[in-house]
């Protein structure tokens, strides 16, 4: 059953807030409601503890709401976080991250998916700064949902009615996570590769694979179709995936090559090497002086030759860095031609290779989104989420 933390602001929208609950539990949805303090001038909570099922909660600081599930609880909880109706008051603040009441905390705790329906008068609409906060939600990767024209409450007519709670339910049953990829073929390169020197040695990289294969899985829940082109990893791949395992920079290459047309979205989660032996013996090679010196040559940029193609897929890259996280990652988002990338902090005690968690700071060319460290199947969806939002738009 999927899990929506419904945020209700004082508008007088909130009325249709009524209905949408009714709808959404009808749809199957487990619905939890949160107000704001103005929100409950307008409709009283006892109607949403009645439609939902479940306590309202509407206090921060309340010993009693925190017992029965804390706030951070709350945002783990949900599998989506809608606000509607979303008022101009709380859209600024969600759009700058303040965190002054039970809602807007929520919305800085959840890592789930995030829908507001806007609802205002036209004017409040129309104002820059309003306009403003839409256009920094959007670019936070946030979804909004209308606003609807026509007359309005206080008897204007314009752009600022809450979108009606049946196309609200339908956006989401549309948009919600495990459709989000429906029909999109992604192809997703993963882990290390290996450099062979001579018969029985390498050199290869610290990555696990962990990152690239939670992206198959998770796309492939999504309704995705999902190649992983893997290098050598201790990870088995769901069976449904079309999974082509190769070794060094250049079989990726290859590879990456071979199954690129068609394909809608392309992540390049694994470590390729970037040089290369530029010679492999055939013999293993002898140790001879106190010295010896390995001449390497460049590999092939798989990610930047995709993003190169006349057709090319939606080409999602990684970062990872020990150092000058934002600037290393703008700078490959540009040099590489991406439209995303997903720079992560490597080489300290938590996150990064080889670990169950990881935490990332994804930039495009008009925004910028982060993932707060938490397990990589997680991530794997959020940034998945990201990449279908981004796509649609
Ligand atoms: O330049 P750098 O290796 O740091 O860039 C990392 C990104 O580029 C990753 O998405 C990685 O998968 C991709 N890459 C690639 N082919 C290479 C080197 C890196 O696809 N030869």
């Amino acid at each position: 059953m999927t899990r929506i933390l419904l945020g209700i602001c004082g508008g007088i929208a909130a009325y249709k807030s009524a209905e949408l609950v009714r709808l959404l539990t009808k749809r199957g949805y487990d619905v939890r409601v949160v107000m704001t303090e103005a929100a409950t001038q307008f409709i009283s909570p006892l109607t949403f503890q009645a439609l939902s099922a479940h306590p309202v909660h509407t206090q921060l600081l309340n010993t009693e709401q925190e017992n029965a599930m804390g706030h951070i609880n709350l945002a783990r909880w949900a599998d989506i976080f809608l606000v509607a109706p979303a008022t101009a008051n709380s859209l600024a603040k969600f759009s700058y991250g303040l965190a002054d009441d039970l809602l807007s905390t929520l919305y800085l705790a959840v890592t789930c998916p995030v829908f507001m329906a806007p609802a205002m008068n036209q004017a409040m609409w129309y104002k820059a700064a309003t306009q403003e906060n839409i256009q920094r939600l959007t670019e936070h990767g946030i979804s909004i949902i209308g606003p609807d024209q026509g007359i309005q409450a206080c008897g204007d007519t314009g752009p600022g009615r809450m979108s009606e709670p049946e196309a609200i339910v339908q956006y989401i049953d549309k948009h919600k996570t495990p459709e989000l990829l429906q029909g999109k073929k992604v192809l997703i390169t993963a882990g290390p590769t290996r450099e062979q020197l001579d018969p029985v040695r390498y050199i290869t990289n610290r990555s696990s694979g962990k990152m690239g294969y939670a992206l198959a899985e998770q796309a492939q829940k999504m309704g995705a179709s999902v190649t992983l082109i893997s290098g050598p990893v201790a990870l088995s791949a769901p069976r449904e995936i079309n999974l082509v395992l190769v070794e060094s920079a250049a079989e990726m290459y290859t590879a990456v090559m071979q199954h690129i047309s068609a394909q809608d979205i392309m992540i390049a989660a694994a470590a390729v090497a970037d040089y290369t032996p530029a010679h492999i013996h055939t013999e293993k090679i002898k140790k001879q002086n106190t010295q010896t010196e390995l001449k390497l040559v460049k590999t092939k940029d798989i990610v930047a030759s995709v993003a190169r193609l006349d057709s090319r897929p939606f080409t999602v890259g990684f970062a990872a860095e020990t150092q000058n996280l934002e600037q290393y990652a703008q700078d490959k988002l540009v040099r590489k031609n991406l439209d995303m990338i997903a720079a992560n902090q490597v080489g300290q005690s938590e996150g990064g290779f080889d670990s169950e968690v990881n935490a990332l700071q994804v930039y495009w060319q008009k925004g910028q989104q982060t993932f707060a460290m938490t397990d990589k199947t997680q991530l794997a969806t959020q940034l998945l989420t990201l990449i279908a939002q981004r796509l649609h738009a």
